[in-house]
């Protein structure tokens, strides 16, 4: 049995893998070390607060005492580092915060994890600590460091602490970079839920600058699944970059969202450019292939019919749940979904149970007209995430 200290397990990720751990691996007991700050939300959790292998304990990974008791209450051997501060707007307007969580935080984990001899540290980080491409390339795991905004400086910098501490301390650091996920309980300030929750109200959707920024979108179940795979096989010392090979322009993610809405693309409003904004991410992710089998296989290769329907499915999931939680009205006229014509039947039943579960009315799943009928690999894919919310129903 392995004893798990995840950290940052009730942000957007964190909770995504405490709930993946918890249905892939028998032999982990959990325990989730969350501050709780705006991010944490103990709700993204609420299916699995009382399952036996898994506690919640809530500390700041600054505070040294509290982790020295959770280290030793818990007989904790592995460590998986997601607590941070992630929001790259809120670190334009105020960076100490970053530093203090990203930076001093990173190293206060570090040095408890080395005076208790664990066996594995798992550090989570982004593609955004290789700066900015132009049209053509991709970030591989030697790609020079060149953070651009305060986040990503301060995410490079715990970075180096982890390796550091591998290199004089021994500490046995496996670090991850990912690109952009979406998925289920992303906090609405970022891209994604928050033109998702805007478009339903029918509140304008403020696009940065003229939206042509790309970045590499992954399905959080897949970073997941490769943080996991990586917690396993990689080997110590090393780097590992995960990518869904899926680049998007973000303003061709918004005018998807409102297509999919049924919402006209006159609710777009262009406002002034982020300062610094990285123009594009793109994760080489090919030399692990290796060690990253299921990563590759998941996210598909790049094709754009693809990516729309993985997108579409996945957006109709987290749709249902955040108009669950954020909708003020007690009931929610339509929502839409996509993928293949016979899954919307079942993704549909799925979601009329996800709602009534909830005492909310759903008068309408609306199936979409599906792009390109569905692919083989998005079919399936929306039938996982069916069953998947068929089995929490
Ligand atoms: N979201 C992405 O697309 C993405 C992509 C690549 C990497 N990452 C990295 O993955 C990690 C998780 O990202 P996310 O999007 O889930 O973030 P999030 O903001 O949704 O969640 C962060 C969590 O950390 C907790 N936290 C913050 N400060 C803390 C502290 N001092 N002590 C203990 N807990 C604290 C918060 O309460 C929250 O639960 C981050 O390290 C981020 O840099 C995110």
């Amino acid at each position: 049995m392995h004893n798990v200290l995840i950290t940052g397990g009730a942000g957007f990720i964190g909770s995504n893998f405490v709930r993946y751990l918890l249905r892939e691996r028998g032999d982990a007991r959990i325990v989730n070390f969350d501050k709780l700050t705006y991010a944490g939300n103990l709700e993204n959790l609420s299916d699995i607060q009382h399952e036996g292998r898994y506690t919640f304990v809530r500390g700041d990974i600054c505070d040294r005492a509290s982790l020295d008791a959770a280290f030793r209450d818990f007989a904790i051997d592995t460590v998986v580092h997601f607590a941070a501060e992630s929001h790259v707007d809120r670190s334009i307007l105020g960076a100490s915060v970053f530093i203090q969580t990203n930076v001093a935080g990173t190293q206060v984990l570090l040095d408890a994890a080395k005076e208790c001899g664990i066996e594995r540290f798992l550090h989570v980080s982004t593609d955004e600590v290789y700066g900015s491409l132009g049209a053509e390339g991709r970030f591989s795991e030697t790609t020079p460091l060149h953070p651009n905004s305060p986040y990503a400086a301060s995410k490079a910098g715990s970075d180096l602490l982890a390796m550091a501490y591998h290199h004089t301390f021994g500490v046995p650091v496996v670090l991850t970079r990912c690109s952009n996920n979406y998925g289920p309980y992303q906090f609405p300030e970022k891209l994604i839920p928050l033109m998702m929750i805007n478009a339903l109200h029918g509140k304008p959707l403020p696009v940065y600058g003229d939206g042509m920024q790309v970045r590499d979108w992954l399905h959080v179940d897949d970073h997941c699944a490769a943080i996991a795979c990586v917690l396993n096989n990689g080997r110590v010392g090393e780097v590992y970059n995960i990518g869904g090979n899926n680049e998007w322009k973000n303003i061709d993610i918004v005018r998807l969202l409102l297509r999919t809405m049924g919402k006209p693309e006159s609710l777009i409003t262009y406002v002034k450019d982020r300062p610094g904004h990285d123009r594009r991410y793109a994760i080489d992710a090919g030399n692990r292939l290796d060690l990253l089998p299921l990563v590759m296989r998941v996210a598909g290769h790049g094709d754009p019919a693809f990516g729309a329907a993985l997108f579409h499915a996945t957006l109709a999931c987290a749709l249902a749940d955040w108009v669950a939680r954020a909708a003020e009205a007690r009931a929610v006229r339509t929502v839409a979904c996509a993928g293949g014509c016979m899954l919307n039947a079942v993704l549909a039943a799925g979601m009329r149970r996800e709602f009534a579960a909830r005492g909310l009315a759903l008068h309408e799943a609306r199936a979409v007209p599906p792009n390109d009928g569905g692919l083989a690999l998005g079919q399936a894919w929306v039938a996982r995430q069916s069953l998947a919310s068929a089995a929490n129903a």
